[in-house]
């Protein structure tokens, strides 16, 4: 999930690329980020589900996790593949030890281990996987180029990589509030960092090597409670891009969203309405097995 947010560059491998992120992430983006795993939890059990049935007669014995965020990717991965150590691999320390205590918390602390490590740099000294899972986190790489390589190099021949990326922040208003949302990505636009969203991964991942299986586009559509994870996600998320937007909106448009994100009798977290949005993409690519080398005969 792209939270809105800390744009502090502190990453080292910072090569000033337009979407270069920083990683720094304070506990509000870290606390969105989980959220938006939790509130998505249904398509990331329709994508690992299906994953699985993809795998056909692939033995999956190590898969990888790259940047893995909380770890709620780690988690599903490691109940589909029960035969298979999941190694999640993430550029931040925050963001490990969540995946070792949400690992330890579902009974998987045995079978997950954590790693720090970079996808666009030293990923591939985690050895081979079987399978490898890098979910919201390729947009986030300095050099998705070179990420794709190591991917490729880190996967055995025949195995599978998959990318999930967003196409578009999500939205989580309820439908009456809809205009009210649109207005507010209008002019959260212009100050948005970053270029997270519609990417087309399908040529990196040619030119790394790999055939790509299937692309999919999983479309999100679904009314939940504002009491739950799903209005403390909505407050964390939309008062961040309202902060950073808040000169360009309207004094009618700032007053209702505040309203909405306070604590008061029109609170989002009052409500069961909100109407979470969105759509995703899913790339399914295998590293070829390698081909037999032709023979040579002699002239
Ligand atoms: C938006 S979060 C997504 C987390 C999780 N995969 C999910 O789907 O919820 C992106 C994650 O990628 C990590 N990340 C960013 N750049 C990375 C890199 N170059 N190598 C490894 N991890 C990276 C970040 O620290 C963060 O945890």
């Amino acid at each position: 999930m792209h939270a809105p947010h800390d744009h502090s560059h502190d990453h080292s491998h910072d090569r000033g690329r337009s979407h270069a992120h920083a990683h720094s992430h304070d506990a509000a983006s870290v606390r969105t980020i989980e959220l938006d795993t939790i509130i998505h939890a249904a398509f990331l059990a329709d994508v690992t589900t299906w994953l699985r049935s993809r795998v056909g007669d692939l033995a999956v014995r190590r898969v990888l996790d790259v940047g893995s965020g909380t770890g709620a990717g780690t988690v599903a991965l490691a109940e589909q593949f029960p035969d298979a150590e999941v190694i999640a691999a993430d550029v931040s320390d925050v963001m490990l030890e969540r995946v070792r205590s949400l690992a330890a918390e579902r009974g998987l602390a045995t079978r997950i281990s954590t790693e720090k490590a970079d996808i666009a740099a030293d990923v591939t000294r985690l050895g081979r996987f079987d399978l490898a899972w890098a979910s919201a986190s390729l947009h986030e790489a300095d050099d998705p180029d070179r990420a794709f390589e190591n991917l490729f190099a880190a996967l055995r021949p025949g195995g599978l990589l998959t990318v999930v990326e967003m196409d578009g922040p999500p939205r989580v208003l309820p439908l009456e509030l809809a205009d009210l949302e649109e207005r507010l990505h209008a002019a959260f636009e212009p100050v948005r960092q970053g270029n997270a969203y519609h990417l087309d991964w399908s040529a990196p991942l040619a030119r790394a090597g790999f055939e790509l299986e299937t692309l999919r586009t999983v479309a999100i559509e679904e009314t939940v409670d504002g009491h739950g994870p799903a209005g403390e996600f909505a407050t964390l998320f939309l008062t961040r891009m309202m902060s950073a937007a808040a000169s360009q909106l309207s004094a009618p448009d700032a007053a209702q969203l505040t309203a909405l994100l306070g604590d008061g009798p029109d609170s989002l977290r009052r409500r069961s309405d909100l109407r979470l949005r969105g759509s995703r993409s899913v790339w399914l690519a295998r590293r070829p097995e390698q081909r037999p080398r032709p023979r040579w005969t002699p002239p």
